[in-house]
């Protein structure tokens, strides 16, 4: 069911009653102060009064009053650039699109220029027939807004950079070890805190924005050594390299929002985080963050601070949860079938939510290929889409043309747009999709399967018996 709160069109959100969205900071959240306990500097005290404008006194005033919700001491300077979640214009935002023309207006723009989140629709890539185009027009309808709002609060290129996997190497808002940001994306953050080693807590969409103005955030939770420490022991035991999305949503379902230590994946990631682990690594964070709420976890011999502290980074009095074969297996089966007819034949095939690396891209590319060569097949049987930012696209397309050529040829297509948005319509949810991601399962009515039954469901438009 969609959250009446958030204007009926984004999906599910099965978290928000659990937890406080902002990391480790369950445990931490203390009453607000009467007389604030938040530090500010000379400089800081002068925007809180007024001194630099009624604009960024507005904006400061937000961001410590939300600090000092959490117990933060201090704000802290922003590096790298921001990263914002908001990226479909539509009635349910209006309250956050008058801040930002407001802001907007007064000529503000974040510290550093700004990637966002994809868009909900990609005509061109993913067509939709006239009734359904009827329902987003009615759903987004307030696009054109973002995109003018974005661009003059210093949206990099308004033209190009929505993506939620920012980080990659194409994209290239890639934050250094140690940066501190102001991020809302749930994905990017958990991979942006794991992977890379910098600081974010899990901002709300408007906190993000105010923080990025003024150039500072609240230090408490996931941006503190305290509150960087795990909780939780995940002791990986199983038989063979596990699925990214099953591993991520085992640890997500059981910690909830908790940092967790894991150990016995540096068996099958010998190599840390590199361009070949950055697909495993983003797939298995965002179905911890989507599936718990999960905005930071280290992984033994592999991520930045596992690496650099090992087991120091561990709590005393830490929770263990063992995950093997055969818990995979429960989790796995515990998934819902929220399509309304149970066992109708798929009509869509999407691949890729965090949108997908250049590495998943080849993958999944050759794979759909071979598969229809060997079927000897002219077309895809189930429409099947390959989602990814544009950067992304844009290397595949140069770089492997004669299997781009192919993979067309089959009739599948490459969209730049969020397939869990897609889903989000009431028209378009009504479909049957079929999907390698754990975070489109956990959001819309969209079913998970494994890659080599997608492939199937591909080729002969019909999932294995075994599955249906
Ligand atoms: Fe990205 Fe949309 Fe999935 S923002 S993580 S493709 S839900």
């Amino acid at each position: 069911m969609n959250d009446p709160r958030l204007g009926g069109q984004v999906g599910t959100d099965p978290m928000h009653t659990l937890t406080t969205h902002t990391g480790h900071a369950r445990a931490d959240a203390k009453a607000p102060d009467a007389h604030g306990t938040l530090q500010l500097t000379a400089e800081e005290q002068e925007m809180m009064d007024g001194k630099k404008g009624v604009l960024l006194q507005k904006a400061i005033k937000t961001v410590v009053a939300y600090g000092e919700l959490f117990g933060a001491d201090k704000l802290v300077d922003l590096q790298c650039a921001p990263h914002h979640a908001v990226s479909w214009g539509s009635d349910g935002i209006v309250p956050l699109l008058k801040i930002y023309r407001e802001l907007a207006d007064g000529g503000l723009k974040t510290y550093a220029p700004f990637t966002a989140d994809p868009t909900p629709m990609d005509p061109e890539h993913l067509p939709v027939s006239d009734a359904e185009q009827a329902a987003v027009d009615k759903i987004y309808n307030r696009m054109d807004e973002l995109k003018d709002l974005n661009t003059r609060l210093g949206m990099r290129d308004p033209d190009k950079d929505w993506s939620c996997a920012c980080y990659l190497p194409e994209m290239g808002n890639t934050p250094k070890k140690g940066d501190n940001l102001a991020w809302s994306e749930s994905s990017a953050i958990n991979f942006t805190n794991s992977a890379l080693g910098a600081r974010t807590n899990r901002n709300s969409m408007g906190i993000d924005m105010l923080c990025n103005i003024i150039g500072k955030a609240p230090h408490f939770g996931l941006m503190t050594d305290e509150g960087r420490q795990a909780v939780w022991l995940i002791d990986v035991r199983t038989t063979k390299m596990p699925h990214p999305e099953m591993i991520g949503s085992a640890i997500g379902m059981k910690v909830m929002e908790d940092v967790s230590y894991i150990i016995g994946m540096e068996r099958y990631l010998t190599d840390g985080v590199t361009e070949e682990t950055t697909g495993y690594l983003k797939d298995l964070g965002a179905a911890t963050a989507s599936n718990g709420a999960v905005g930071l976890y280290h992984m033994e011999g592999v991520t930045p601070e596992a690496v650099e502290k090992g087991r120091a980074l561990l709590n005393e009095g830490y929770q263990t949860y063992v995950i093997d074969d055969a818990e995979l297996d429960r989790i796995y089966k515990s998934y819902p079938d929220l399509w309304k007819d149970k066992h109708g034949t798929p009509q869509r095939v999407f691949l890729g939510c965090p949108h997908m690396s250049y590495g998943q891209m080849v993958e999944w590319a050759n794979r759909i290929v071979e598969a229809m060569d060997k079927s000897g097949t002219d077309t895809v049987k189930c429409p099947t889409y390959l989602f990814g930012s544009i950067y992304v696209k844009d290397r595949f397309e140069q770089e492997h043309p004669d299997l781009v050529k192919k993979l067309y040829a089959y009739g599948a297509a490459i969209p730049i747009n969020c397939p869990m948005m897609w889903c989000s319509t009431p028209v378009e949810g009504a479909e049957r999709v079929a999907t390698n991601s754990n975070k489109t399962r956990v959001y819309t009515t969209a079913r998970f399967f494994f890659d080599d039954d997608l492939t199937h469901l591909i080729v002969t438009g019909e999932l294995p018996e075994n599955v249906r």
